[in-house]
């Protein structure tokens, strides 16, 4: 049975919980504030889930938090918090909380949020004993990610992929939100179920409604059958809302109750039919801005950002420009056929720029100079006009700069982020062929592979 860790410096409190939680079969240690729970962390006692006020002195909820992070990865932490003082209880979700629940509580959300903690908490251990067991290459395909904002999404991915929680992810347009939420569904236990994709912009309230839960033959003019939705589609799988912030009040309220029920009722119909699906959600309107404006629903929002993962605009992570581009060439080259090489001043101009579409952008502007490249080459004359005339800003493929960056980057990831760039670029010539191009480098296929985990596919 699970073992849970009760934190709270009010005496009532610790003991109606204590009661309901025993009730309920599971373990109990109660503390009596924070200095307590200290001391029972510090101990080689173990436990799966930890409960915690948040307001205790000296020792806070937030502290002992922070204790459980560092030194107990497999606990599971749910904070409790007064009406009022959400803003904590947000900063305890970003130093990796579980969820929170703010007092006074209703009995059934505390356990089923007791029961998807520990829900959670399994599949992580799980995730990490079959990452254990499969050995160390557990790589991300397709994810270009050589910025260290870009590996901490993939982390999240592969963190959150075998857990069935809401994902929400936010990322300005063209950033690569489609491709994370894939990733998430690829890597999880329903990858063989429908990854089905919902544009909440793309349709007006009444069809949006209808395409997601489904309607029955005569709920409205035109409905001459039954028609499934979307959710039953993805059912066993997942579900991506994509551009979430769009959807109507109404609506929201609808899928709230979706979430919690696990249960649609088609438009029209009378009867709830049960679903198993997953959801994620993307936004390039920050949700919180929405929330104040009153166009979006705080309780909904917090259901679907359980886990939040942001995806900076590549402007913020240079680093991923020229792999993505060689990723790109590599994509839009014919199997039989050696990708283009980019001109070192091509090179300089597409870390310059700005990108404000993002690797869309980016992906665009390649497959413009492909179609206007001579003699398999990028040169600066074949970029789209707007980009070809962007100043070229002092930059990592720019030598004059080569000892600045390195010394603000570190001389080791300097180098390794030109070994790999020159890893990148024999590969591209070498059409994706890695023997051919271990040759090259007269290196071992090992060693490449070592090199460049990405390659071995
Ligand atoms: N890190 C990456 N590695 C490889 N390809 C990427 C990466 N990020 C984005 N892409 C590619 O860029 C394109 C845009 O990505 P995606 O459609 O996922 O972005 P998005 O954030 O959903 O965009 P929008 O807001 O416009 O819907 C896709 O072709 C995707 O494969
Ligand atoms: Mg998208």
């Amino acid at each position: 049975m699970a073992k849970i860790l009760l934190v709270d410096d009010e005496p009532s409190i610790l003991s109606v919980l204590s009661t309901l939680l025993k009730a309920e079969g599971y373990i109990v240690t109660a503390a009596l504030g924070g200095e307590k729970a200290r001391d029972i962390l510090a101990s080689n006692e173990e436990f799966d889930l930890m409960i915690s006020d948040i307001r205790m002195n000296p020792i806070n909820g937030m502290d002992l938090l922070k204790i459980v992070h560092s030194t107990r990865p497999n606990m599971a932490v749910i904070m409790l918090t007064a009406y009022g003082s959400v803003e904590t209880a947000i900063e305890s979700l970003k130093l990796g909380a579980f969820d929170y629940i703010t007092k006074p509580f209703k009995v059934d959300e505390l356990l089923v949020t007791v029961q998807r903690a520990l829900e959670y908490n399994r599949a992580m251990t799980e995730n990490a004993d079959l990452k254990a067991q499969l050995g160390t290459r557990y790589q991300l395909e397709n994810i270009i990610a050589e910025s260290p904002a870009m590996k901490q999404v993939c982390e999240m991915v592969k963190r959150v992929a075998p857990t069935d929680t809401t994902v929400l992810i936010y990322g300005e347009s063209g950033t690569g939100k489609e491709l994370v939420a894939k990733a998430i569904h690829a890597y999880s236990r329903r990858k063989d179920k429908n990854f089905v994709a919902v544009n909440c912009a793309a349709l007006p309230e009444p069809l949006l409604e209808s395409e997601m839960f489904g309607h029955v033959k005569g709920a409205f003019t035109g409905a001459t059958a039954n028609k499934e939705g979307l959710f039953q589609t993805a059912n066993g799988g997942t579900i991506f809302l994509d551009e979430i912030g769009a959807m109507t009040l109404p609506i929201q309220g609808k899928l709230l109750r979706v979430l919690q029920e696990k249960e649609i009722r088609p438009v029209g119909g009378n009867e709830n039919i049960g679903v198993d699906v997953r959801v994620l959600a993307a936004t390039n309107t920050p949700l919180d801005q929405l929330i104040a404006e009153g166009k979006f629903r705080q309780d909904l929002y917090f259901r679907l950002s359980v886990i939040p993962i942001e995806i900076k605009p590549l402007r913020e992570r240079p680093e991923d420009i020229l792999p993505l581009a060689y990723h790109i060439l590599r994509k839009e080259t014919p199997t039989n056929q050696t990708p283009p090489a980019l001109d070192p001043e091509v090179s300089a101009i597409l870390e310059s720029y700005s990108w404000p579409g993002n690797v869309r952008e980016l992906e665009n502007a390649i497959k413009h100079a492909m179609t206007f490249a001579k003699e398999n080459k990028i040169t600066k004359d074949v970029l789209p006009s707007k980009i070809a005339a962007t100043p070229v800003k002092q930059t990592l493929s720019s030598h004059s700069d080569s000892v600045s960056a390195a010394k603000a980057r570190s001389l080791k990831a300097f180098i390794r982020a030109k070994e790999k760039e020159y890893l990148q670029q024999v590969l591209a010539k070498t059409g994706g062929d890695k023997e051919k191009a271990a040759k090259a480098l007269k290196i071992s296929l090992a060693t490449l592979y070592r090199k460049m985990p990405e390659a071995q596919e």
